[in-house]
Parts: C-alpha cells; structure tokens; sequence
C-alpha cells in the first residue's frame, strides 16, 4: 500500500514537472517512466519535497555516481537510499546522475 501511494506521488509529481516546468528543466517521458520515484523525493527539477531530503540539481556528476553506487553496493548503508539503488545497473545510475547533474539549483 505505502509503495502504491508512492507510485501514486511519483506519477503526480512527474505529471507535474511535465506540465509546469519550464522544457529545458522538464525530464523526457522515459526518464520520468524510469525515474519517476526519484522525483518523487528529489524532485523532477532537483528540488527535494521535504526539507530533510537532499536537493540534487546541479550536484557533481561524478559524486552521484559514486554515492548512488555506494548506496547500491551497501558501501553507504541506508535505509531510504538502500533499497532505492539497488536495481540499478551502472548505465542507469550514469544516466540519472548525468540527469541531475545538468540541472540548474536555484536555491
Ligand atoms: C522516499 C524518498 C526517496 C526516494 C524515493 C529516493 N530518495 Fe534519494 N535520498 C533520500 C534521502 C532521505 C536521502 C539522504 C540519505 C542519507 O541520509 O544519506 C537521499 C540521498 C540521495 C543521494 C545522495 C545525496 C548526497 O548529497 O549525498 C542521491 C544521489 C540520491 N538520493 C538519489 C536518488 C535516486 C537516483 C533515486 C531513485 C532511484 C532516489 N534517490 C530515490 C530520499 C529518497
């Protein structure tokens, strides 16, 4: 039921970034499809939804892939981040890193 509901968030929450982002901040139905979830938390534009979660947009490259791998891999154990890495594979994680990273932080 809880993932239900967050499948529920992720689809409102990229149906959102589709219809008021502006198209440059915008993902591609595919990445939203595939990533969706983490937009969920992080948001579509890299801006999380809650305080206490962390904004990505414009983070290093490089950094989300070694922390996404380190969560994936149990090197950065976490409860949240733990189960959320690890279906993973390394294209994928190279894909949405590559995703965040380009995003402009306006906070
Ligand atoms: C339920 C909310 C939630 C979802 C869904 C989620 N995250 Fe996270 N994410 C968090 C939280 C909370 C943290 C902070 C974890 C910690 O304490 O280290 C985090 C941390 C991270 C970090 C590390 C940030 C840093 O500054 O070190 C990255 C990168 C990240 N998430 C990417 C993703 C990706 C990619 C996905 C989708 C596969 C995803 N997250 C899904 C909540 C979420």
């Amino acid at each position: 039921m809880k993932f239900h509901n967050r499948c529920l968030l992720a689809a409102a929450v990229a149906l959102l970034g589709a219809t008021i982002l502006p198209a440059s901040a915008a993902p591609s139905a595919a990445l939203s499809a595939k990533y969706g979830m983490c937009f969920a938390c992080h948001g579509a534009d890299g801006h999380a939804i809650l305080p206490t979660y962390p904004n990505l947009a414009g983070q290093n490259k490089d950094y989300l892939v070694q922390t996404l791998k380190q969560f994936r891999d149990g090197q950065r154990p976490n409860d949240v981040m733990g189960p959320m890495a690890k279906p993973l594979s390394d294209s994928d994680i190279n894909q949405i890193a590559m995703y965040f990273a380009g995003l402009r932080s306006t906070k």
